[in-house]
């Protein structure tokens, strides 16, 4: 999967890595590295094999998912194409913008999935019916 043809506008980010003798260090700035700036950060942990989480579009917010620890599948969705990216590295990250149905699964023992988001926590900016996402400004 390259980053030039997944739907709508997501892609895959490289987040620059700064390595030396004592280990890494991986870098996102808000507004460089990723196309918004950063208001939320939270992170999935201590997932049970075969959970699923996602299920659900936003309207507005705009995220960046990294695989930080372990691996996982997420499945990104505009109600015409569905594609299944494979997260398991922690120097790169997928960007979900707004209108984007995901679905994230596949979790294995150790994962993490850190996500920086460009809102605050809003109930309201969640699609969270698949009909009523692909149904969306339909008469
Ligand atoms: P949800 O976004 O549906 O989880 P998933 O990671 O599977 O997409 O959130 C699950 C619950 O946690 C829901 O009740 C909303 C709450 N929540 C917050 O209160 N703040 C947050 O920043 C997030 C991400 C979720």
């Amino acid at each position: 999967m390259t980053e030039s043809n997944l739907i709508g506008r997501c892609r895959l980010i490289k987040v620059p890595v700064i390595p030396d003798h004592r280990g890494k260090i991986g870098v996102v700035e808000g507004g460089a590295t990723i196309p918004f700036e950063i208001k939320r950060v939270y992170y999935l942990f201590d997932v049970p094999a075969g959970a699923e989480r996602g299920g659900h579009a936003h309207k507005e917010l705009e995220q960046l998912m990294v695989a930080v620890s372990g691996s996982f599948d997420v499945t990104i969705d505009d109600g015409r194409t569905r594609q299944t990216v494979s997260l398991r590295r922690p120097d790169e990250g997928l960007y979900i913008g707004p209108q984007v149905w995901r679905e994230i699964i596949g979790f294995s023992s150790n994962a993490v999935c850190l996500v920086l988001a460009s809102q605050h926590y809003a109930e309201a900016d969640y699609i969270r019916s698949y009909e009523a996402f692909t149904t969306r400004g339909q008469i």
